[in-house]
C-alpha cells in the first residue's frame, strides 16, 4: 500500500495522499479547497500549508520554495508550499496532518464567489 490518510484540521472529511504526490495534487483530486494561484509552479505562496504531523515523510524544501515562503503570511517552522511538498515515504504510524492557515481559507472564500 502506497497511500496514507491525510487529515486536514478543521475539515471532517478524510483524504488520502499517495507516495510521489504533492499535497496540492491530493487536494485537487479530492475536492479540498487549497488555493494555487500560480498553478503549482512555486511562483506564489497561496498554497501555504502547515504540516503538523509527518513532516519527515516529505521532500525537503528547495531554495525557491523557501524564498516564496518568505513572502507568505503567518509562516512557521512547519510551513510548506502544498505544491512543492511531495510525499516520499509513508509515516510509520498515524496519518499526515496538515493545517491550511486561516487567512488562506479566507482568501479562498472571498475569491470563491
Ligand atoms: S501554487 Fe503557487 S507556489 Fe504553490
Amino acid at each position: 500500500m502506497s497511500k496514507t490518510r491525510l487529515s486536514v484540521r478543521g475539515d471532517a472529511r478524510e483524504f488520502v495522499l499517495a507516495v510521489g504526490e504533492t499535497i496540492l495534487d491530493a487536494a485537487l483530486e479530492q475536492g479540498l479547497k487549497l488555493d494555487h494561484a500560480c498553478g503549482g509552479v512555486c511562483a506564489c505562496s497561496t498554497c501555504h500549508v502547515k504540516i503538523k504531523q509527518g513532516r519527515e515523510c516529505f521532500s525537503a524544501a528547495s531554495e525557491e520554495e523557501l524564498d516564496q515562503l518568505d513572502t507568505a503570511r503567518d509562516v512557521s517552522l512547519d510551513s510548506r508550499l502544498g505544491c512543492q511538498a511531495k510525499l516520499l515515504r509513508l509515516p510509520t504510524a498515524g496519518a499526515i496532518e496538515i493545517v491550511i492557515p486561516e487567512w488562506n481559507v479566507n482568501a479562498v472564500r472571498e475569491g470563491g464567489h
